[in-house]
């Protein structure tokens, strides 16, 4: 039987975290981490890769040795700053890098894509399904094009660029001098596959998606060793959330949402990804790995529930 305690005389909250103040906390220093040779001779193609995580994440790759097919949709300007970046990053033993124009969500030019890929660089080790977008509105005022719009890039995208990787993984099978695996398929997730969003239900919904797309996929391959496997950031300083850390209001806001105190940076999911690419992730397939500082520790409840 269980009985009720009395109330404790100093509010257990007033110990908590949330009551400390920026100067009581550690000092953030960021790591430093050296690119290595990683993924040399490894073909990559990452997908929305003109700004943001996808950008990072692409020069990552060519900075451990991968030669990286950078898609873009709009900006062309920015994908020839990243793919010029990205070959001129000072690693000895980086990669080449190419930009290819393609909407993610249409069959045909995702097929183009491939087609590309296979004239520059043979074939494909790695892909990394990145593209994404938020079209946010209250559900009572969403429209069906914003709906349709976030789902066919974020999840309909993500299949039609797995469907053409995993076809020519099982075309060209293993190469082991390249790596143990015939292809790895990282697919760019979200916390919010597994925290819900009020205000982004179409992007939140996508997300969820990409749970059971990335998880029978891995399923599905695994017996031809390929591996498929999902980054899932938190907040992270890019243009797609600037709102939420552009001013030290919104900053400290957001902080009340991540127990690590600081935004994460694009490095920290590039790292993860060439990691993830690399042999020495090699028996790792089905898994969702959360990049997030804690938020899906759900801070909310440090002095609640
Ligand atoms: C969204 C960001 C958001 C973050 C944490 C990401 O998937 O794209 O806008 O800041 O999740 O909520």
């Amino acid at each position: 039987m269980t009985s009720m305690t009395a109330p404790p005389s100093t509010p257990m909250s007033s110990k908590l975290i949330r009551n400390l103040t920026p100067d009581q906390l550690p000092t953030v220093h960021m790591p430093a981490c050296e690119a290595r040779p990683a993924l040399k001779g490894q073909k990559a193609l990452v997908t929305g890769a003109s700004s943001g995580i996808g950008r990072g994440i692409a020069i990552a790759l060519c900075a451990a040795g991968a030669d990286v097919m950078i898609n873009f949709v709009g900006d062309e300007a920015s994908a020839r700053a990243v793919v010029d970046e990205a070959t001129h990053c000072g690693c000895t033993n980086r990669g080449r890098a190419v930009a290819h124009r393609a909407d993610v969500s249409d069959e045909t030019q995702v097929a183009g894509m491939y087609g590309r890929m296979r004239d520059e660089f043979g074939t494909i080790d790695i892909l990394v399904n990145n593209a994404g977008l938020q079209q946010d509105a209250p559900v009572e005022e969403m429209t069906l094009a914003q709906w349709n719009k976030v789902i066919s890039v974020n999840l309909t995208g993500q299949f039609l660029c797995a469907r053409e990787a995993v076809r020519e993984f099982k075309r060209r099978g293993v190469q082991k001098d390249v790596s143990c695996a015939a292809g790895k398929i990282i697919c760019v997730s979200s916390v919010h596959e597994v925290i819900p969003w009020a205000g982004h239900v179409n992007y939140a919904a996508s997300k969820g998606g990409v749970f059971q797309l990335m998880k029978s996929i891995a399923q599905e391959v695994a017996p031809w060793r390929i591996r498929v496997n999902s980054i899932c950031p938190g907040a992270i300083r890019t243009p797609i959330n600037m709102p939420a850390w552009a001013t030290p209001a919104a900053y400290a806001e957001l902080m009340k949402l991540i127990p690590y105190k600081r935004i994460g940076e694009v490095e920290d999911i590039a790292r993860l990804a060439v990691w993830l690419a690399s042999d020495e992730a090699d028996y790792i397939t089905g898994t969702s790995l959360f990049v997030d500082g804690g938020m899906t520790l759900y801070p909310g409840f440090e002095a609640g529930g």
